[in-house]
């Protein structure tokens, strides 16, 4: 599905608006607002700034983020349905502001990381001892 005026993701701009535009829905969404608002608070311009540094890195090799981005989900209660949550909104975001293989690399790349963020949460419920706190 082509729409005109869709370009890839370039730049840094482009990973804002796409960062903007997610969290914007995300603060909105009846199940995964209360999660994110009740952790991050009044700290939303620094985690925005955090996630303009982790896609760009992932997308645009910026190399500006570095941190442990399982290590905050562990705690939180979170399991199928808010990933799957989380990443209907992303995609739809990627879907709506971009076309092209970039934007697919940020599709896939959620996929991936939700996955991955899944499987070592259900881990860590079952056997937190393989977890270095
Ligand atoms: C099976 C899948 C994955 C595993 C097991 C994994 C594991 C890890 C680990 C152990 C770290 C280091 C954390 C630390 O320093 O404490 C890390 C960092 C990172 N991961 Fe992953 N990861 C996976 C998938 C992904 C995916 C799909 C993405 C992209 C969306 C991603 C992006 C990153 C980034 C940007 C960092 C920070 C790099 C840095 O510190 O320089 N990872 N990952
Ligand atoms: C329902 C699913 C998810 C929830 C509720 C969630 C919630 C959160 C919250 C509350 C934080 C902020 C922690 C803090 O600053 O105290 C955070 C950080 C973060 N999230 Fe998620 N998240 C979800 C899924 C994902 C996915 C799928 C990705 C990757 C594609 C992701 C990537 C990150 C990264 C990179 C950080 C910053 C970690 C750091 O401090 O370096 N999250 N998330």
């Amino acid at each position: 599905m082509s729409s005109p005026g869709r370009t890839d993701i370039h730049d840094r701009r482009h990973i804002e608006l796409l960062v903007d535009t997610f969290y914007g829905q995300v603060r909105e969404d009846p199940m995964l607002g209360p999660i994110f608002n009740g952790v991050i608070g009044d700290r939303w311009p620094e985690h925005l700034e955090k996630m303009y540094r982790f896609w760009s890195t992932v997308l645009l090799n910026e190399g500006s983020y570095t941190g442990a981005p399982l290590r905050p989900h562990l705690p939180l209660p979170i399991g199928g349905p808010h990933f799957a949550r989380w990443l209907q909104l992303f995609h739809g975001t990627v879907d709506r502001l971009y076309e092209g293989p970039v934007a697919e690399l940020a599709r896939r790349n959620a996929t991936r990381m939700a996955t991955m963020f899944q499987e070592r949460i259900t881990l860590h419920r079952t056997r937190p001892q393989s977890f270095i706190q």
